[in-house]
């Protein structure tokens, strides 16, 4: 299934978050495309707080990954720095996804390690407009659905 939304102002992402966290569980994982600027990071903050994270969350850019503690540990990773999938496996991927929610900026260099229950959130910022879709083998077509 595919469902799009139009995120008119930051409003808007932060409730696409308010309404996808509770869908979420331990051993999830999202994989957030999109260009700098496509609101990834911005996303994945409302998503913590939503996720009872209290701290500060950053972007992981340089670190590669943080870990919050929420109602769950959640895993906040960005790939764009790394130039090889070997890179992807030295970070030890496989071993994490099982025992938190696992959110990857720049998903696109695992490609073929992520799970096959991946939520895959597309993030795109074309003249102005900002839109989500999201594609998951594990929403039915009914509810809970966050974008119907
Ligand atoms: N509707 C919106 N949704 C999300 N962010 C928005 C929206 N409107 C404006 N913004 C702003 O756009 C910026 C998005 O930046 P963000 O760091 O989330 O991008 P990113 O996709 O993580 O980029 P990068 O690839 O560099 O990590 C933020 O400064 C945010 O405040
Ligand atoms: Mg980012």
């Amino acid at each position: 299934m595919l469902k799009e939304r139009i995120l008119k102002t930051e409003n808007d992402t932060t409730q696409f978050a308010k309404e996808l966290a509770p869908i979420l569980k331990k051993g999830d994982v999202l994989a957030l495309y999109g260009e700098l600027g496509a609101g990834k990071t911005f996303f994945t903050q409302k998503l913590c707080k939503f996720l009872g994270v209290k701290e500060n969350v950053s972007s992981p850019s340089y670190v590669l990954m943080n870990e919050y503690m929420g109602t769950c540990t959640i895993r906040h990773l960005d790939l764009y720095r790394l130039d090889a999938a070997e890179e992807v496996l030295e970070l030890g991927l496989y071993d994490l996804y099982e025992d938190a929610i696992t959110v990857i900026e720049w998903p696109e260099i695992a490609d073929g390690m992520l799970p096959e229950n991946t939520i895959h959130i597309y993030f795109e910022f074309i003249d102005q407009i900002r839109k989500v879709t999201i594609k998951s083998v594990l929403f039915p077509n009914s509810p809970p659905d966050p974008l119907s």
